[in-house]
């Protein structure tokens, strides 16, 4: 990046010092708001755009512009723009390229506005067509999820509470609940979308312009829902970026619980699933090593999108009205957290199709633990206890299937009925992991026909 000279500076009319070397390094936001080059070219062909509709730029003036801007986009996607740190921002290295490249015309472009509505607008637009992009990411993880639920919906697996086994639940019923978590998430993103698309441009400096300027034209043009309503919180308003960052804070929160479980499952004292190599890695000393690296990284990502959350919200806390400079920070948090929400969706959605569920282990896993004692619980009730002497009931049953080692289903009748006389044979049928799984059967249930109903229901919700 070049350096220029400071008396150069577009408000050098009124200085009579250039710029402090180091001052203006510390100032600069060109090595990072430099990826906002497309939005603030298209803000810019729109601005252009209205004033010649307006009279304010003839038609000629506007064209030249508008085709000196498109080469600009053009050399700085071809690596051949040369972006200058005395020039502070992507707003100025362009305006003053388009100078250079037009002449006197280009210094017309900035009528009517400043760079405080400028980077308002940009940052819109660049965050409007990244939730975009991640809500597709995130779609297709859902669609994977959904799959998967579809295809495991028979698959026995053992629920926790307190991580402590807790009754029988369907593999797939498991990836429908991870699929709700990110089904809110979608339309978190979708709200925050609606604040997102409302155009700043036309606010200027802070209190609007003097020249007959159509804000309904600009946010036209630029695809925005309307124009800001007010001039002094269109340039001061950063919400929207707290607003994602949350959003993108909570999914990222259920990525990593999903990858906490992951995590969990994949060891050897689990053994619940398989996650194929090329989403793990080795260790350099231990031979027998394959880490689950990927849901890890999620899992430690997690921790820098909350850090940028709390970050834009303290860092807008204390100011006034209108535009403060504090505001050139929002940018590196906000870009991070999206580079970051992008990735960790994009190794989801590619791993979670990859997932293979150890059925047999799962299985196994199901029978420890006693995870159908309130089945045997609600059986008692079925036939006329009480749910608390019910309770009683099977504690006792259970302590006797630890002092032998037996599962409830692997004690006989005689011993059952030792607690309570109105057990018969058929206790059998609900004291399975089958029989326990199907008689949850109603909406939201574990019942493997209503994982498959579920299943179809969020397919449907996931296309609206
Ligand atoms: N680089 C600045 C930012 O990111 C652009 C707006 C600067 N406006 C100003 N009056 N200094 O916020």
């Amino acid at each position: 990046m070049a350096d220029s000279d400071s008396k150069s500076k577009p408000w050098g009319g009124r200085f009579t010092e250039s710029t402090d070397a180091f001052v203006e390094a510390f100032t600069a936001s060109v090595g990072f708001d430099r990826r906002l080059y497309r939005q603030d070219i298209a803000g810019s062909i729109a601005h252009a755009r209205m004033l010649a509709r307006v009279g304010v730029l003839t038609a000629a003036e506007c064209d030249e512009i508008i085709a000196g801007l498109e080469d600009i986009r053009g050399e700085i996607e071809a690596g051949d723009f040369d972006w200058s740190v005395g020039l502070e921002d992507v707003h100025m290295n362009i305006e003053a390229r388009l100078t250079e490249r037009i002449g006197a015309t280009g210094k017309k472009l900035h009528t009517g506005r400043s760079r405080n509505d400028q980077v308002a607008t940009d940052m819109r637009l660049y965050l409007r067509e990244e939730i975009d992009l991640i809500t597709a990411e995130l779609e297709r993880l859902q669609g994977g999820l959904i799959d998967l639920a579809e295809r495991e919906a028979d698959t026995l697996m053992p629920g926790f509470t307190h991580l402590q086994v807790a009754m029988p639940v369907t593999f797939g019923h498991h990836m429908l609940a991870w699929f709700e978590m990110l089904e809110r998430d979608r339309q978190r993103l979708a709200d925050c979308r609606r604040r997102v698309n409302l155009m700043p441009l036309g606010a200027a400096a802070m209190a609007g312009t003097t020249y007959p300027i159509d804000r309904h034209y600009t946010a036209e043009l630029l695809g925005f829902d309307a124009p800001a309503e007010n001039s002094l919180d269109a340039v001061s308003d950063r919400d929207f970026a707290i607003e994602f960052t949350s959003a993108a804070a909570l999914l990222l929160t259920h990525l990593s619980r999903a990858s906490e479980e992951l995590i969990l499952w994949t060891s050897a004292q689990f053994g619940f699933i398989d996650l194929p190599d090329r989403f793990c890695t080795g260790s350099s000393i231990m031979p027998q090593k394959k880490n689950p690296d990927v849901p890890e990284l999620v899992r430690g990502k997690t921790g820098r999108v909350n850090g940028h959350l709390i970050g834009l919200l303290t860092l807008m806390k204390g100011q006034p009205l209108a535009y403060n400079k504090d505001n050139q920070e929002d940018k590196e948090p906000l870009f991070d957290t999206v580079d970051t929400v992008r990735g960790c969706l994009r190794v989801f959605a590619d791993m979670v199709p990859a997932i293979e569920p150890k059925r047999e282990r799962l299985r196994a896993a199901a029978l420890e633990g006693f995870s159908t004692a309130t089945d045997l619980a609600d059986y008692l009730v079925r036939r006329g206890l009480p749910f608390r002497d019910a309770h009683e009931v099977v504690g006792k049953a259970v302590r006797l299937g630890l002092e032998q080692g037996r599962d409830l289903s692997q004690l006989s009748l005689e011993q059952l009925q030792q607690f309570s006389g109105i057990i018969e044979q058929d206790v059998f049928e609900v004291l399975t992991l089958e029989g326990s799984i199907a008689s949850r059967d109603h909406i939201g249930g574990t019942a493997p026909s209503q994982v498959r109903a579920a299943a179809q229901r969020a397919r449907q919700r996931l296309s609206r």
